[in-house]
């Protein structure tokens, strides 16, 4: 990306966030997966590239996944797709624990997790070009108006997912939101780097493990959309 793109999406960032840390209780094998096996299979943040060859046993297709909290579904489709290399981003402390330590017990080798801020992973972390896919599951609707502006997906992800992804890459988004739904598919129909890909709106069963926050939306009577979009 150019100089000035990434010092307005830094500029910009730094005083809006995507999330709150939530206190949350963290259990104690959370606790000790977090303190003790990140150094396996997590990756600290840092403001250098990563050298995407020497991270997983394999080099194959790498997925993103930003805001896994819990990570059900991210373990799932990692477990499922040994062929695919996955790296989860997310701030919730207990969600990061839960997935470290069941990458151990499952002996997931495709999986990596990296406990910060995702636009700041985006900006700093990823080589242009450097990724397949892009998952966002549940992205925290930030229903009230005067919160709109914490939102993640906005303009800036926007131009970070389009210079990061691959050509022919897909951002795969779900919500149980429709209002923000609706803000989503604008933004990314209006982004001439980017195509609505046929499977994308469907409210039937989606190729994906369902999630904790979706689970929470079924069980409020919220329709789920997943929105998938491919870049030119
Ligand atoms: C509503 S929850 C959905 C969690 C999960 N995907 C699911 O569907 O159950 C949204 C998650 O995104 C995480 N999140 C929000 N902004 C983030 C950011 N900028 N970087 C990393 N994680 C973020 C939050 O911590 C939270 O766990």
């Amino acid at each position: 990306m150019r100089e000035r793109e990434i010092s307005k999406t830094n500029r910009d960032h730094r005083k809006i966030r995507s999330y709150v840390i939530r206190g949350g209780r963290i259990s104690d094998s959370q606790r000790i997966a977090r303190d003790l096996i990140f150094s396996t299979y997590g990756i600290s943040f840092s403001r250098s590239e990563l050298n995407l060859e020497f991270l997983f046993p394999h080099r194959q297709k790498l997925i993103l996944e930003i805001g896994f909290g819990m990570g059900d579904a991210t373990l799932e489709i990692a477990e499922q797709n040994p062929d695919v290399n996955f790296i989860g981003i997310e701030v919730h402390p207990p969600g990061v624990g839960r997935v470290l330590s069941q990458i151990e017990k499952k002996g997931l080798s495709n999986l990596r997790v990296i406990e910060h801020d995702a636009v700041e992973v985006l900006q700093h972390m990823f080589p242009d070009a450097s990724i397949n896919g892009i998952h966002i599951f549940f992205p925290d609707p930030w229903p009230k108006k005067r919160h709109h502006k914490r939102r993640l997906i906005n303009s800036t992800l926007l131009t970070l997912m389009e210079a990061k992804l691959i050509d022919d890459g897909y951002v795969h988004i779900a919500t149980d939101w429709q209002e923000y739904a609706a803000e989503i598919k604008a933004l990314l129909s209006n982004s001439k780097n980017f195509s609505v890909d046929s499977k994308s709106y469907t409210t039937g069963p989606m190729n994906r493990p369902p999630t904790k926050f979706e689970n929470r939306g079924k069980a409020l009577g919220h329709r789920i959309s997943d929105i998938i979009f491919r870049k030119n």
